[in-house]
């Protein structure tokens, strides 16, 4: 039999690329293809799986023409790829879910404290020579302990946010149907009964100090947190958003953070990454990363063995340990 063919979009870490060369004739592109290339690549009939990431778009249109019979993808989102015309076109998807929760929780929390206690503009001070010695009133931020933190969304990342700030002393409260996200029963609350409450997200929203979105990015969490909900949140209140981008209306945060609806934001994605909305970058009441959530050495590798080992069982025409459409092929 011959090998199978597997194209990989951008370069990836250790493992994947050994693990792919063992089972498969393996072409690793050096930079992100364009929408046009990758529509020509998946449609060149050279490929049995394509292993992608975030950047790459596999709308329903590039999955018209496609050859390929999977598609890997090196993330636990996949809102780029339209999964409903790839299981419509007997396309199987993979993704890495699980091995980055713990690290994207620590940027959530990293969020919530850089922003409360003003690490970003702290830090330039410093830079830029304007520290001049201990000040009773320099710097002045906001606690956390004490404070209420909303999570819209109770999964896997929503938990392991909540475990962090319940040790850092702050109440913690769900919402656990955000429209597009599941209902929670108390029953499924587990090490977190009595400890976390559920409330419905009108009241999440009013009430947080912290509100950070943990919801998948659908079409009923597109612009979930729009100028409405930003006009309901306290004066005091800062979102964090490390889910996805489009979950918040962009332009209408900075509108929020400008005119001093809400105090301060903590992102780690954007609407249109890596594009900022106009003057997000020049307010200072926020803390802007880079969408590095999982960004960790062993993060990033287990990820790296997940999706190989995904796009491998895919090529050899096994529905792969973490398939997000498993029956694509039946
Ligand atoms: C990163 O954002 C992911 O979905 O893995």
């Amino acid at each position: 039999m011959s090998r199978p063919r597997i194209l990989v979009t951008t370069p990836i870490p250790e493992p994947g690329p050994s693990l792919l060369a063992a089972a498969a004739d393996v072409t690793v592109l050096e930079a992100s293809p364009s929408y046009p290339e990758l529509v020509a690549l998946c449609a060149s009939g050279t490929y049995d799986v394509v292993l992608t990431q975030l950047r790459d778009r596999i709308d329903a249109g590039l999955l018209a023409q496609a050859t390929v019979r999977g598609v890997s993808n090196f993330a636990v989102g996949y809102n780029n790829i339209d999964v409903a015309a790839a299981t419509e076109r007997g396309i199987m998807v993979g993704n890495t879910p699980g091995v980055l929760t713990d690290a994207t929780a620590d940027i959530a929390m990293l969020l919530i404290l850089g922003t409360a206690r003003r690490v970003v503009e702290a830090d330039r001070m410093v830079r830029e020579g304007r520290f001049h010695g201990w000040e009773p009133e320099l710097m002045l931020g906001t606690d956390v302990s004490g404070r209420t933190l909303g999570l819209a969304g109770f999964g896997r990342i929503a938990r392991a946010t909540a475990k962090r700030a319940l040790g850092f002393g702050m109440d913690v409260l769900f919402a656990p149907r955000p429209p597009g996200d599941r209902m929670v029963e108390d029953s499924e609350l587990g090490e977190f009964a009595g400890k976390v409450r559920k409330v419905e997200w009108d009241d999440l929203v009013a009430s947080s100090d912290f509100l950070s979105l943990h919801v998948p990015l659908t079409e009923d969490t597109r612009h979930l947190v729009d100028a409405g909900v930003l006009a309901r949140m306290k004066p005091s209140a800062i979102l964090v958003n490390t889910a996805r981008g489009p979950v918040v209306d962009e332009v209408a945060l900075v509108d929020a953070l400008r005119s001093g609806r809400i105090a301060g934001a903590g992102l780690d994605v954007y609407e249109e990454e890596p594009r900022l909305a106009p003057r997000l970058a020049e307010l200072p009441n926020t803390v802007l990363l880079p969408h590095i959530g999982s960004a960790t050495v062993s993060v990033r590798a287990e990820m790296s063995r997940l999706s190989a080992l995904n796009a491998i069982a895919m090529a050899r025409g096994r529905v792969p340990d973490h398939a997000v459409n498993p029956t694509a092929w039946s």
